[in-house]
């Protein structure tokens, strides 16, 4: 959940008691506290226990992409399980890379901790699946929210800030933003070290193949998709209500 630019993880309620849902991570701050008005006349209390994230998430702007140059080298090189360094080295710049196109259409996100980029992320509408600006399979191409799924574009986090839930707050806020444009499905190109985040989100992977490095080899990749939950209020897309009538006609 976004709360005034900073990230505050779930918390649940048993009984009068809030506990915390997540373990504490390096460098959380963790608070707690009486909820207000929680304080009955048996004299129990609950508490409100909220763990404050150590980084906070924005919008990417052009300005930044120098330092996401440097962070996607970082990154890409120190959490490359299952490539090798010449695969790395070939990817980077074409295939592992930023797409300013994204920064420019306000849908690339940045996680910050005390002025400095740990990760980065964000979602697409247009048909690109993969790549940097050099990328092999660049389309800037519009997508249908009706029929298409929307992208998701070009996920790294700092090896040091490595399984700190980055990831999976700047997935969150794209979810949530391709959501609130329409969008009902997902589709990204995912390295291999990004199955697992991806998997844990609830991507599915449909299909493995090679993208193309410049130097004559590749890198192989894997196309994955989510649904997302329908939302309360808003009307079955275009495709979904198609789907529909074909089936009311076949039943
Ligand atoms: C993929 C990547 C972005 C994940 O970012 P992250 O901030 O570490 O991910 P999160 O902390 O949100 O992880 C969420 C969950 O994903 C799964 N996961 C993520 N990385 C994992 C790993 N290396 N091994 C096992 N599970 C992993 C876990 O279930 C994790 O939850 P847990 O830590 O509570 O077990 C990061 O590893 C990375 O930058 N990799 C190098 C660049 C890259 O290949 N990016 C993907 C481009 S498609």
């Amino acid at each position: 959940m976004n709360f005034d630019g900073a990230t505050i993880a779930g918390f649940a309620r048993w009984g009068d008691h809030v506990i915390a849902s997540h373990k504490p991570r390096r460098n959380e701050i963790i608070a707690w506290g009486p909820e207000p008005g929680a304080f009955n006349n048996r004299g129990w209390g609950s508490l409100l226990a909220l763990i404050v994230m150590h980084f906070t998430l924005r919008k990417a702007r052009l300005e930044d992409v120098p330092a996401l140059t440097a962070l996607i080298g970082e990154s890409a090189r120190g959490l490359r399980e299952g490539y090798s360094s010449d695969q790395v080295e070939a990817a980077l710049g074409t295939v592992l890379g930023v797409d300013t196109q994204l920064t420019s259409d306000g849908t690339y996100f940045v996680a910050e901790s005390e002025g400095k980029i740990v990760g980065c992320g964000g979602w697409s509408k247009r048909n690109t699946l993969f790549g940097s600006d050099h990328g092999p399979v660049k389309n800037d191409a519009w997508l249908d929210p009706a029929v298409d799924a929307a992208r998701i574009r070009a996920f790294f986090v700092h090896p040091a800030w490595a399984r700190q839930g980055i990831g999976s707050a700047i997935l969150q806020a794209c979810e949530e933003a391709a959501a609130a444009e329409g969008f009902s499905r997902l589709e990204l190109a995912a390295t291999l070290p990004g199955v697992l985040l991806y998997q844990a989100r609830g991507f599915e992977a449909r299909e493995r193949f090679a993208a193309p490095l410049p130097n004559g080899k590749s890198l192989p990749i894997v196309r994955m998709v989510k649904t997302l939950p329908s939302r309360p209020g808003t009307r079955p897309n275009a495709s979904a209500r198609q789907r529909k009538r074909v089936h009311s006609r076949m039943t």
